[in-house]
């Protein structure tokens, strides 16, 4: 939901990365509004992952401005990025394989916590106190994403949806203001995918979140996004609400009439 404000959250201002001689963002620039869904789509290789990548601070880019909640952020390492309310989740699922669905949570926790990553690991007496605070509510985002009965699961016995799902909660556990999914709904079947959008809406509610996807289904992003950004060969040729990117002859001609 828009706020009264309507608050710029993200501004990005000419990004523009280069690999080598590929140009993947080539001067993008755009505002995301607190409490918006944002939506990113665009053919593979147009530049969405990369411009996850410069907003996270995975990646810097080689121009261009990064605020986030009114500071620069551009070519800060991720974990300050992180700290300051940006979390994500990846295209390829990245959890801990071997630790459970409520140890993966806990350990998304500890950008909050005062003992942080390392004494989550340890254990040692002055986490312990943090501990079972930790798990309440660790155990409570397992619950919103509708995955608290496998929260003793190695996450690697998890199905692909609900790893998905894992992933979301272990991005919610550092209380971000920002949540930006990639291809969230990837492999997931029509039922699926429809549950994840309603979840999507729902954590927006209950967190007061701004979301940033990338999803290749149009037709569900459009349902979903208030806005969409489309990108192609790592230009942005359109910045609309979904029923006027449906009608955009640039938008139609580069991606959407390719796939029809
Ligand atoms: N780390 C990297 N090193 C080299 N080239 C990259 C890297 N990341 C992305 N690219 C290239 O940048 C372009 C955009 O990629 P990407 O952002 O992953 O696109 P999308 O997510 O839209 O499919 C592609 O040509 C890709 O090969
Ligand atoms: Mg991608």
């Amino acid at each position: 939901m828009k706020t009264d404000t309507d608050q710029t959250l993200v501004s990005m201002e000419h990004i523009t990365r280069q690999f080598g001689g590929v140009r993947a963002l080539n001067g993008v620039t755009l505002n995301i509004t607190q409490g918006e869904i944002f939506g990113l789509i665009g053919p593979n290789g147009a530049g969405k992952t990369t411009l996850f990548n410069v907003l996270a601070g995975t990646i810097a880019p080689s121009a261009g401005r990064v605020e986030f909640d009114g500071k620069e952020i551009a070519g800060l390492p991720p974990h300050q990025i992180l700290q300051r309310g940006v979390a994500r989740t990846f295209q390829n699922i990245r959890l801990f394989n071997g630790l459970s669905a409520l140890d993966n949570v806990m350990i998304g926790r500890h950008s909050r916590t005062h003992a942080g990553l390392w004494g989550a690991i340890t254990r040692n007496a002055h986490t312990r106190q943090e501990e079972s605070a930790l798990r309440e509510r660790a155990e409570l985002l397992l619950e919103q994403v509708g995955i608290r009965r496998h929260s003793n699961t190695l996450a690697s016995n998890l199905s692909y949806g609900d790893q998905r799902r894992l992933e979301i909660a272990r991005a919610l556990a550092s209380e971000p203001k920002l949540l930006a999914l990639d291809e969230p709904a990837a492999g997931m079947n029509l039922a699926e995918r429809q549950t994840l959008r309603e979840l999507i809406v729902q954590l927006r509610e209950i967190h007061g979140l701004t979301v940033l996807v990338i999803e290749h289904d149009v037709k569900w992003m459009m349902a979903l996004c208030d806005r969409i950004a489309v990108l192609d060969f790592g230009e942005m040729i359109a910045l609309d609400v979904p029923e006027a990117i449906r009608v955009n002859p640039r938008v139609v001609t580069a991606y959407l009439g390719r796939r029809e």
